[in-house]
């Protein structure tokens, strides 16, 4: 009977807890209150069709809203898009896209990555994967513990928790990103700050996505990033200071408030291009790449993103 009453007063002290938490998650996803309708969004009690009490398997369940054919969510993360499919009033109109989403798209993307000037939507040369297919996590782990972990599969719920309230303290964070990503192996974790109000699309008109500001919350994802992908984190100074490791010996500096991972790479995918050089740049385990498939979510073309900044 103690044990009973104990538990029910910690259930107490954690509902209280979590009232007072800010609720800035959106869609389905946190913010819940004691008389929640999202649940159903998801589950089912009794007629689930997937494990976990599911009405369809991830991805295929976060692609139902969020994908060129989903119609639960305004961004399309198949097409890199926002589309306006709930309020017919606002700005694009309804079903017109004209800015491409922050993170870019998994299958088509709307990015200028040729600096051109014109934009059209062209399909991805380089995404994270998302449909259960297994990886490299590149740079994972210690100094001198391979090119990275192997066989990893990822998929949307690796990097955001379904449920938002994903800090360390059960807060929300910048897009429902978990403190620690599932498989990264990080310890304490790292929360991104949310926005107060959500703006999804990059600010250039012209969909040139390198330069996009991401204030002090870059600094935060290269943190993030950081955890599953352990040796790519380079503090000021490693270009010309040997790191120790066989593979990432000496690195460019990715961790600073004016170079941070989101500089350079989008999160999700990009149609981006590359020229001889580039495009035959091996993997870090020593095997070679084919066509634009190294194009490594890349902002620009071919190394635009060195030029754009050095100028040389
Ligand atoms: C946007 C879809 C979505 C919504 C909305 C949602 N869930 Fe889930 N839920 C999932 C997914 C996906 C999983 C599988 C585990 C995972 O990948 O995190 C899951 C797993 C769970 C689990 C088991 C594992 C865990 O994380 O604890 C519970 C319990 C749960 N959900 C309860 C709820 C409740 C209660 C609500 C409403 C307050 C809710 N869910 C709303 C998608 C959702
Ligand atoms: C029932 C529809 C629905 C499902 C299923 C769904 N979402 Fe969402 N999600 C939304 C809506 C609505 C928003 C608000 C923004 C918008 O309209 O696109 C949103 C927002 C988000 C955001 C941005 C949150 C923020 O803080 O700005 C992320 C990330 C996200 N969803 C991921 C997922 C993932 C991962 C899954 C699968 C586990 C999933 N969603 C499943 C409807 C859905
Ligand atoms: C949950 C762990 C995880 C997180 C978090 C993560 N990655 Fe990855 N990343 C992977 C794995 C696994 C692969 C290899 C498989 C694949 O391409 O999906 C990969 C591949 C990549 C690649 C090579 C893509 C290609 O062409 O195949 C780049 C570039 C990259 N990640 C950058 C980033 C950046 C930038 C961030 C932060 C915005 C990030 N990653 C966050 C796990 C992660
Ligand atoms: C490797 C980690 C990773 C995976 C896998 C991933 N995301 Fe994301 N996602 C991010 C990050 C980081 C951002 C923030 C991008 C930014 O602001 O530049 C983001 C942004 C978003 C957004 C906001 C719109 C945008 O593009 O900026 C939505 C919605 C979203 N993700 C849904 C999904 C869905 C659905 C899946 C699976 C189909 C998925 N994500 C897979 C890391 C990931
Ligand atoms: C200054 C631009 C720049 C920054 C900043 C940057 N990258 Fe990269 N990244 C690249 C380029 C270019 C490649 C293609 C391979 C090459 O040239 O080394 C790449 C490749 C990758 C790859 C594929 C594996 C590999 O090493 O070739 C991963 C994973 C990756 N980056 C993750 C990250 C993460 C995580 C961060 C932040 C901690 C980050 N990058 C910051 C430019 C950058
Ligand atoms: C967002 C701006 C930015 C981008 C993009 C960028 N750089 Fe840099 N680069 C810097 C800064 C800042 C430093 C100084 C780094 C430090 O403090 O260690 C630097 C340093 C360097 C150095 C000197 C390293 C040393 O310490 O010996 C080289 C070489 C270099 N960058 C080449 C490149 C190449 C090649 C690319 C494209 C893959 C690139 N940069 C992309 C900003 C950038």
């Amino acid at each position: 009977m103690k044990r009973v009453w104990t538990v029910l007063l910690v259930f107490l002290m954690a509902t209280t807890v979590m009232v007072l938490v800010a609720r800035a998650d959106n869609g389905p996803h946190g913010g819940y209150t004691a008389t929640t309708d999202a649940c159903a969004g998801c589950h089912r009690a009794h007629t689930a069709a997937a494990a976990r009490l599911l009405v369809n398997s991830v991805p295929g369940l976060c692609v139902s809203c969020h994908g060129a054919s989903g119609t639960g969510a305004d961004t399309n993360v198949e097409d890199g898009i926002y589309l306006d499919r709930d309020a017919v009033t606002e700005s694009p109109a309804e079903g017109i896209a004209t800015r491409g989403l922050k993170g870019g798209g998994f299958v088509n993307a709307l990015i200028d990555t040729d600096w051109d000037l014109a934009v059209a939507s062209a399909a991805v040369t380089s995404r994270h994967t998302y449909d259960g297919t297994s990886g490299t996590m590149w740079g994972n782990g210690a100094i001198n513990s391979g090119a990275g972990k192997l066989n990893v599969a990822l998929t949307c719920t690796s990097c955001h928790d379904p449920h938002g309230n994903a800090s360390t303290t059960n807060g929300p964070t910048y897009r429902l990103l978990r403190s620690v990503p599932i498989d990264s192996g990080a310890g304490s974790g790292v929360d991104v700050t949310d926005e107060s109000s959500k703006t999804y699309t990059v600010s250039n008109g012209d969909n040139q996505y390198f330069g996009e500001n991401y204030g002090s919350r870059g600094a935060q994802l290269s943190n993030w990033c950081a955890q599953c992908h352990t040796r790519h984190a380079a503090p000021s100074g490693s270009g010309h200071t040997d790191s120790g490791d066989a593979i990432y010996a000496y690195r460019h500096m990715t961790m600073g408030a004016t170079v941070g991972c989101v500089s350079c790479h989008v999160a999700h995918g990009t149609p981006a291009t590359m020229g001889a050089y580039s495009a035959a740049v091996p993997w870090p385990d020593g095997t070679n790449p084919s066509g634009n498939e190294r194009s490594s979510l890349l902002r620009v073309d071919n190394r635009g993103v060195c030029q754009l900044c050095h100028h040389k």
